[in-house]
């Protein structure tokens, strides 16, 4: 996917500016709290159709306007698109084509961004809920009826608890609401497998080029039981086992406790959990090579590759890192917005086009 023009209007800071990427790295500098970062969320709001920073519609909105737009003129599949995101009065309107388009539609396959950003240094110590997002987003990007089997999922899931949370339970009903949560719990377990195998390879590549020498990985964990099986029907005769087991604890507690709502991604570095040993800088090499890696999966799935958006990617990284990550960039030869400070924090980079941030608008140079 290539980004050929975004531009934004009362976007936070934003008055009114057009940006037109080059088809490699676009690098947006500026001082703090120019609008640099406000950019890229433009650009992940119209690729992705929601803000990495907020999910209230009325923080987008520039302070004292009605409303925002952000419109991406983008290729897909050698096709030339259009996207509009409208903003006014707490409703948010997502045109493609000038036609009204949902999130899974079938249509919008090929088109997203993969951001790395400050936050994201938090994933190997978050909550595991954090990384089970990341890899959910990841699993929507390549095949986006996930969407879907996910809601699927939550749905019975809280039916569910509802259930347990009314008192006394009638054991038919339950079974029923098991084997229902049991199948779709099964694919979502599948699809996170499916996608971990294939990011594994990648990150170790990716990391070995950013960092140097160190075993990496990457695993999805379930509980045991579900863990000991492959196929779609033995991951849902596990989980229905696992729910039928679970049952008195879920009465006592009024929850659901077993289930792929409380797997993990566990990330690991020289054979140790990363979250508990790694430095500050091997967890930086660790989440952007995890990102870089999710971007070459998607790549595999889709043909072709989403936007990477690396935002203040350059600041803590020593030089050496540095280097290595934009060699590593440049090996993957996607188009990429890149934050920075300081120009010249950033190494060389051919065919690299520059624009300069300042209080909300932007200047090529
Ligand atoms: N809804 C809004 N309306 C107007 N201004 C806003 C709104 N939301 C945020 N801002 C302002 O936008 C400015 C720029 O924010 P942004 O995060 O893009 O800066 P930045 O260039 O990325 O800075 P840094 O280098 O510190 O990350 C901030 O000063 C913030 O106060
Ligand atoms: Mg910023």
């Amino acid at each position: 996917m290539i980004l050929r023009e975004l531009r934004a209007r009362g976007w936070r800071n934003l008055a009114s500016v057009v940006l037109q990427p080059g088809p490699g790295a676009t690098v947006l500098f500026g001082q703090n709290g120019q609008g640099k970062t406000n950019i890229l969320e433009a650009a992940y709001t119209a690729l992705c159709f929601r803000s990495f920073r907020t999910s209230s519609l009325s923080d987008l909105v520039a302070w004292g306007s009605q409303g925002a737009t952000v419109e991406a003129e983008i290729t897909v599949r050698a096709i030339d698109r259009g996207l509009k995101i409208q903003i006014s009065q707490g409703h948010k309107v997502t045109l493609l084509d000038g036609k009204a388009v949902r999130r899974d539609s079938s249509a919008l396959l090929g088109i997203g961004a993969v951001l790395f950003g400050p936050e994201d240094l938090r994933l190997p110590r978050a909550a595991a809920a954090e990384r089970r997002r990341f890899l959910d987003r990841a699993v929507f990007g390549g095949y986006r009826p996930y969407f879907r089997e996910v809601l699927t999922f939550e749905r019975v899931l809280k039916s569910r608890n509802a259930l347990l949370r009314r008192g006394p339970v009638d054991a038919t009903l339950l079974a029923s609401y098991d084997e229902k949560l049991a199948e779709a719990g099964a694919r979502i377990v599948i699809r996170r497998r499916e996608t971990v195998r294939s990011l594994l390879p990648r990150l170790e590549a990716t990391f070995r080029q950013i960092h140097g020498e160190a075993a990496v990985g990457v695993r999805y964990r379930s509980d045991p039981r579900v863990e000991a099986v492959d196929s779609e029907g033995e991951v849902v005769s596990a989980l229905r086992d696992g729910l039928r087991g679970h049952r008195e604890a879920d009465q006592r507690r009024g929850f659901t406790g077993f289930g792929p709502q409380t797997d993990d991604l566990e990330l690991e570095l020289a054979g140790h959990l990363a979250r508990e040993h790694a430095s500050q800088g091997q967890l930086r090499s660790l989440v952007l090579a995890l990102k870089l890696a999710e971007l070459e999966h998607l790549r595999e799935v889709l043909g072709e590759a989403p936007l990477l958006l690396l935002d203040d990617v350059a600041s803590e990284l020593d030089e050496e890192r540095r280097r290595s990550l934009f060699e590593a960039m440049a090996a993957l030869s996607c188009q990429s917005l890149i934050t920075v400070t300081e120009r010249d924090h950033l190494p060389p980079l051919s065919g690299c086009v520059d624009y300069q941030v300042s209080g909300g608008a932007l200047r090529r140079c």
